[in-house]
């Protein structure tokens, strides 16, 4: 299985985007993840298409869109626009994810689904067939900084047994309080992406952060 690592430009200083985005375009890192928060699905509003446009131009790496906003519906073709690579929404935030995912797709991106610690990994059973991505929340989706949340582990074995049994090809990715200490762990359970925010970001060298997860 691939291992992958998509640094959080949540954590980023934002005064010094472009050469932070510049440091994860030279590092091992595949992916960038872009945080959108509307104050609404989650208790924080991050940013919107300004910035990761800023991004977009600092980076020829995958952007992988992590929207945390409701009514995902009305803005998931315009991300996919904007340059992302994956355009992931909320299962909780929508009450048609079929529809999201034929907009993504229709706007040329790959499509994602995520749910909170509280959902259940066997509401996207139907679903997994026409997904390119699960994103299995291991904080309470809305702030970086938070501690890993360990039951998150067995949720990733289940959607790791799910998606195999069904021969879907989707990723599964994990975001939220994840390093270097608990990146093996999830790795094993079937987890091919990781976001990571603070733990990179906070690192003395960052990009030795990520090489030090991708090898765990
Ligand atoms: C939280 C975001 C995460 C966050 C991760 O709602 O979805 O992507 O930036 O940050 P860390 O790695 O610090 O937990
Ligand atoms: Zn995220």
């Amino acid at each position: 299985m691939q291992r992958i690592i998509s640094p959080s430009m949540l954590s980023a200083d934002f005064g010094h985007l472009e050469r932070d985005t510049q440091l994860i375009d030279r590092s091992e890192a595949q992916w960038i993840h872009i945080d959108v928060m509307d104050g609404v699905f989650v208790p924080n509003i991050s940013f919107g298409f300004p910035v990761m446009k800023a991004i977009r131009k600092a980076t020829g790496k995958l952007l992988d869109v992590h929207l945390m906003i409701v009514e995902p519906e009305k803005y998931v073709a315009r991300f996919a626009e904007a340059g992302a690579g994956i355009v992931t929404f909320h299962y909780e935030a929508t009450s048609d994810p079929r529809g999201c995912i034929e907009l993504i797709r229709r706007a040329g991106a790959r499509a994602g689904i995520s749910i909170k610690p509280a959902t259940p990994a066997e509401v996207l059973r139907e679903l997994l067939p026409e997904l390119d991505l699960v994103l299995v929340m291991s904080v309470e989706p809305g702030f970086g900084g938070q501690s890993f949340m360990p039951e998150s582990v067995d949720k990733v074995k289940a959607l790791r047994a799910m998606i195999d049994a069904c021969g879907s090809s989707a990723v599964i990715e994990v975001d939220g309080g994840i390093s270097a200490r608990n990146s093996r762990l999830l790795f094993d359970a079937g987890a091919e992406a990781l976001v990571a925010g603070s733990a990179v970001f906070g690192a003395p060298d960052p990009e030795a952060e990520i090489v030090t997860m991708l090898r765990s």
